[in-house]
């Protein structure tokens, strides 16, 4: 599918709209299979109106689960006989990858930084269109990309970033580097922060979370910047619990979306290594378990969410874990209580949850498609054209969609 939107008239700006508009009667179809959260819900709405689909889910093998789980195709093929109209989702939760051109960096450039970090930063580099002038880095951590990209291209770059520590690691950095990149400490979602703009040209951010991104975005649309690199994250970490679209496709979309639902736009997870998954299921069964536990205590039939836990809580027992949980929910526990019934209830919840989050896995991809459009398109109205590819594998990191506008 070719990829670029032109401003200005409608005809031009067809292709990014048009994919948008088929991802948006795609998602609107399935909803009831991808909102509900089998997580939350030991029953789903959806499990009564696709019988079949619900029998077949509780017969899979484990190895035919691990197995759909980490093949999309293999996975939107398995389930297309069980859903009528799943089957677009194939052509339209895909971008091509935009073309890149790789450089060579100094000897021991990339020493400092984290292997995978770095074969983002140099993908990310080797798609930019050419840049004259400053350019800003947002949220920019280290400024290992404001780094290659002055290394590239010989432009300055300032840098912005929340974290104190990480900008004085980054100026060092840059000074052992003898590269113009600058980090300033600055909280971008403050009132004035896009001041610190300046009088950049180009504006780039890898893996800005939700608020950051969009504050990104209104900044380089209000200060007329003339480029914008961009690979969006997080897209639910946002201070409104309602999604408010950018574009006005995006308004009239009829698709109104919570931060639970952005959430699952992000759910897909480089592949982790055997132990870390292991890790990942007890954490998941033993939370069902308190699940199923509280549910009984407090005699509502309801998902209590949990704050986050820390790991050294799951090197315990499970009954440990609970007593951590109910505190943390001022629940009081019985002292009697049949730890080993609601441990094994918390497995068993967590095998079908695995079984039962794959329809929604074969529609994140399209929601999260569909979240990064909607962003293009408020650009291309903003009068910017815009291309939207992949700039890495996904064996990279999972949120490998560039958004790449010019003026
Ligand atoms: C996901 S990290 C990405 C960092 C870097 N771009 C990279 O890819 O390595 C997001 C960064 O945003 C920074 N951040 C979070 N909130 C911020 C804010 N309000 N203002 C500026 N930076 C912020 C974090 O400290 C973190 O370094």
């Amino acid at each position: 599918m070719a990829y670029a939107a032109q401003s200005g008239t409608p005809a031009e700006s067809a292709d990014l709209q048009g994919h948008f508009r088929q991802l948006n009667a795609l998602l609107l179809t399935h909803q009831a299979l991808w909102r509900p959260a089998p997580f939350c819900l030991p029953v789903l709405p959806w499990e009564s109106h696709y019988p079949a689909l619900t029998a077949a889910l509780g017969a899979l093998r484990e190895r035919e689960l691990a197995a759909l789980e980490t093949d999309q195709e293999a996975l939107v093929n398995w389930l297309s006989p069980y859903i009528p109209g799943l089957e677009p989702v194939r052509a339209l939760d895909t971008v091509p990858a935009l073309a890149a051109r790789h450089s060579d960096y100094p000897a021991g450039f990339e020493r400092d930084i984290p292997g995978r970090k770095w074969q983002q930063v140099n993908a990310f580099a080797a798609c930019l269109d050419p840049l004259e002038g400053a350019v800003l880095e947002w949220c920019a951590g280290k400024a290992h990309l404001g780094r290659a990209i002055c290394q590239r291209l010989g432009t300055p770059v300032t840098a912005l970033e929340l974290d104190a520590g990480l900008c004085a690691k980054g100026n060092a950095m840059s000074r052992q580097l003898q590269l113009d990149v600058h980090l300033e400490q600055c909280d971008v979602l403050s009132p004035g922060s896009t001041s610190r703009a300046g009088h950049t040209r180009h504006a780039v951010a890898l893996h800005a979370c939700g608020d950051l991104h969009r504050r990104l975005i209104a900044t380089v649309t209000e200060r007329r910047m003339h480029s914008l690199h961009l690979s969006p994250c997080c897209y639910h970490l946002t201070a409104s619990p309602q999604y408010h679209p950018f574009s006005q496709d995006g308004k009239d979309s009829g698709l109104a979306l919570s931060r639970d639902d952005c959430r699952l736009a992000v759910q897909e997870t480089v592949t982790a290594s055997a132990a870390a998954a292991r890790r990942r299921e007890k954490k998941n069964a033993w939370r069902l378990g308190f699940d199923a536990l509280q549910r009984q205590l407090r005699g509502v039939d309801d998902y209590l969410p949990v704050p986050s836990i820390a790991d050294v809580v799951f090197e315990g027992s499970f009954a440990d874990f609970c007593r951590h949980a109910a505190d943390l929910k001022a629940l009081p526990l019985p002292a009697a209580t049949d730890w080993p019934y609601f441990e094994q209830r918390g497995w068993q919840r967590q095998a079908r949850v695995s079984r039962m989050e794959l329809p929604r896995h074969a529609l994140r991809r399209a929601l999260e498609l569909w979240l990064v459009l909607d962003r293009a398109l408020c650009l291309a109205e903003q009068g910017y054209s815009v291309t939207v590819g992949t700039f890495c594998a996904r064996r990279l990191t999972p949120r490998n969609l560039m958004i790449r506008a010019r003026l």
